[in-house]
């Protein structure tokens, strides 16, 4: 028996989270396996009534899951920085959730903006450190409010933390058994102290892999190769920041944040799965947001909860959607939030 936390969240969290769990209720019928959820109100509207973000109790709580499945986090009347440190990032620390895995994958009949690339060339997945360098928020003010104002953002990187994100994309690359080709993405040519930690612990692990072909990108450089030729890439690994920005693009490249999903990694603990496309306060309730990230981020959830047959199931049900939507962005697919999901049970 699976336990899963859902936190729907914000804006359209709680219309895409329900698709999930349409998909999820139906695939465990077919596919034979037996869960329970536990809702969570966490987000905005909770904090407007209450002023609390997550209490330290919730997080024992959530430590008592298998899984946590989030919708969004982000609300248009709560000053931005409250929710998003307070929950999402709180949550991924607090957990010990030190990857962020996010696939990268074109799937039959999106568009991308990308000309002459189709599913055969968008085809990777990006291991993002999640735990650590400049979203551990250490930093300060010297003479704030002044013209001699300074601010200090520090990018804290620990061997310890690098090297079991590391360790964990050879393994990954390993196992997904496409290219075996890891690619370290960092920016070794200025960042002389961070990226000479990671180039080195790299180099050194790269050894115990031989059977994985290693090379370097700058990220500037990452950004310019997503676009021209992403059929090179195989696994990217990268720091917590760069990690932020290049899935971004990403998930451009793979048809939009509408079907874009993230898992947030402890593989000795509880992960948390999200679309991580945000909280998309301006179609709120109006049933036209795609669902289909967070399906896909429930898909996620059931391979690392070694329900591989139902993940394999969801993904090929989604596979056979896309291929009929009219487009994945919100309001033009073609179908509503609710028929999407509808779909996806059909096709399982
Ligand atoms: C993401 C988001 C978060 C991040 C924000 C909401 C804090 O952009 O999951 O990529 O920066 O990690
Ligand atoms: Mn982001």
């Amino acid at each position: 028996m699976h336990k899963i936390a859902v936190l729907p969240g914000d804006g359209t969290g709680p219309e895409v989270i329900r698709e999930g769990l349409k998909v999820l209720e139906a695939v465990s019928e077919k596919a034979g396996f037996k869960y329970e959820t536990t809702e969570f109100d966490f987000g905005g509207e909770r904090y407007k009534k209450t002023g609390e973000v997550l209490p330290d109790s919730a997080l024992e709580d959530f430590k008592k899951f298998d899984a946590i499945y989030l919708g969004a986090v982000g609300h248009p009347d709560v000053k931005p920085g409250i929710l998003e440190k307070g929950l999402l990032l709180k949550l991924r620390f607090a957990l010990e959730q030190y990857i962020n895995l996010r696939p990268v994958k074109l799937y039959p009949g999106v568009w991308t903006p990308i000309k002459d690339k189709g599913p055969e060339e968008i085809d990777f997945v990006v291991v993002r450190e999640n735990n650590e360098g400049l979203y551990v928020g250490e930093g300060e003010f010297i003479k704030k409010g002044t013209p001699d104002e300074v601010a200090v953002q520090v990018s804290r990187n620990t061997r310890r933390g690098v090297e079991r994100c590391l360790r964990y994309a050879f393994e990954y690359t390993r196992k997904r058994n496409k290219r075996k080709q890891l690619t370290l993405c960092g920016k070794t040519n200025v960042l002389t102290y961070a990226f000479d930690l990671w180039e080195r612990a790299f180099n050194e692990i790269a050894e115990e892999y031989k059977d994985i072909k290693t090379d370097y990108t700058h990220v500037d450089a990452t950004c310019m190769w997503m676009v021209k030729n992403p059929e090179w890439f195989d696994v990217i690994v990268t720091d917590n920041m760069f990690g932020d920005i290049i899935t971004d693009l990403g998930a451009m490249i793979q048809g939009g944040m509408g079907i874009a999903a993230g898992g947030n990694l402890n593989p000795e603990g509880v992960s948390m799965f999200e679309p991580i496309g945000g909280s998309a306060p301006k179609y709120t309730g109006k049933n036209v947001i795609n669902p289909l990230a967070a399906i896909c981020a429930g898909g996620m959830m059931l391979e690392v909860l070694g329900e591989g047959k139902a993940a394999d199931m969801v993904e090929k049900s989604v596979m056979k959607v896309t291929a009929r939507m009219k487009s994945m962005s919100a309001g033009k697919m073609g179908f509503s939030t609710s028929e999407v999901g509808d779909l996806v049970v059909k096709n399982l």
